[in-house]
């Protein structure tokens, strides 16, 4: 047990604006003992996810913000190591909420265990967790795709956006995505088989997207707020729908940021939902069903940006929140025993 020392990332600070790699601190304590219906999980994989930098503030939110010198929180991939809960047993692979560090104690509660034989178990954090269950229930509870509609997401390449645009596909609508550069745009367009993908840093962005929605925009599926929107928003047709999921151009702002033109929601009949993930947990199942059928044949593809060693969470964290991520930002914390 890498001599029983447990190396933990706490938060050591709250940000004011955008985080720094102050506001974290690297530990070492003692890998602890599971107590009477308590398991210990040997961390593989940690998700990093735009989320956290809410959790980083006290501002009131959906979720408790996490504690001052505490692990960060964070999804995890984890192998038991130990077990005193008879639902588990050493050796199996559970997807839960270890948190930023290398050792991690459960009370098995929101513990689910993953079959290596049916996908890489880190999908569990991307494509078949969390960020794909997003955009299975915003796009398809909120924004309802009609075949032949066109649906546009920003963030396209990545762990949310680009399962958008493929169900949106996949339901025969048409898949237009926003991401940041030249080379997210192609693998947007080649590889995940969007119809078309737009550069929002690039300075004819509002052309080139209106240009890509030639009837207009069905469903915005929210991913970004900021300047995309809008550039965005002029273009939604009648009755279009708007899932507001994410907000990352956001989530540092010290201050209140422009929201969308009310008289286009009025005028156009809008609808707009925030949704947390969690507000339809009850989906779970379909969602697995569906989505676990659709990366086994193909349909849909996925991307996992993984980076060596938990001491590189931080810097890889901030790098997500400014677009350096190229798929599914994944931390690998252990040697993953399901991969040769
Ligand atoms: N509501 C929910 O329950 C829920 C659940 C999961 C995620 N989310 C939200 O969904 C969104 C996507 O999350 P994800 O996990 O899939 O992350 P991700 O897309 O894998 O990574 C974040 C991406 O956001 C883009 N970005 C960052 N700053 C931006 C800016 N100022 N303007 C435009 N784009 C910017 C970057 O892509 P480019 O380089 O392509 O711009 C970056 O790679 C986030 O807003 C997240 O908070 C919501």
């Amino acid at each position: 047990m890498a001599g029983n020392i447990n190396r933990q990332i706490l938060l050591k600070s709250r940000p004011e604006g955008p985080p720094g790699l102050e506001n974290f601190e690297l530990v070492g304590v003692p890998v602890p003992e599971p107590g009477e219906g308590e398991v210990l999980m040997r961390i593989l994989y940690l998700s990093l996810d735009p989320y956290m930098r809410g959790r980083m503030s006290a501002a009131k939110s959906y979720a408790k913000p996490a504690a001052v010198g505490e692990p960060m929180v964070g999804g995890t991939v984890g192998e038991i190591v130990k077990s005193r809960d008879a639902k588990f047993s050493a050796g199996d692979i559970v997807v839960g909420r270890g948190g930023w560090q290398e050792y991690a104690l459960s009370s098995g509660a929101g513990l689910r265990k993953l079959d290596p034989a049916a996908a890489p178990v880190s999908t569990a954090l991307g494509v078949l967790g969390m960020p794909g269950m997003t955009a299975y229930v915003g796009l398809l509870e909120i924004g309802q795709p009609k075949p032949g509609e066109t649906v546009v997401v920003a963030a396209a390449s990545g762990a949310v956006g680009s399962v958008v645009g493929q169900i949106a596909r996949i339901k025969g609508a048409r898949a237009v995505g926003i991401a940041g550069g030249a080379e997210k745009c192609r693998y947007v367009a080649d590889e995940l088989g969007f119809d078309a993908c737009v550069d929002h840093r690039a300075p004819d962005f509002a052309q080139k997207l209106e240009a890509a929605c030639p009837k207009g925009i069905d469903v915005y599926f929210e991913n970004v707020g900021g300047a995309v929107q809008h550039t965005v928003w002029p273009l939604l047709n009648d009755f279009a729908r708007v899932p507001v999921c994410g907000l990352i151009a956001q989530y540092s702002a010290t201050s209140a940021m422009p929201g969308p033109d009310m008289v286009s929601v009025l005028r156009k009949r809008l609808l707009l939902r925030g949704f947390i993930v969690s507000d339809f947990a009850a989906k779970q199942g379909d969602f697995l069903r569906e989505a676990s059928e659709w990366v086994r044949s193909g349909r849909v593809k996925y991307r996992e940006d993984i980076v060596d060693g938990l001491e590189r969470a931080p810097a890889s964290f901030l790098g997500l929140l400014q677009g350096k991520n190229f798929g599914k930002m994944l931390v690998k914390v252990g040697q993953d025993p399901t991969r040769a």
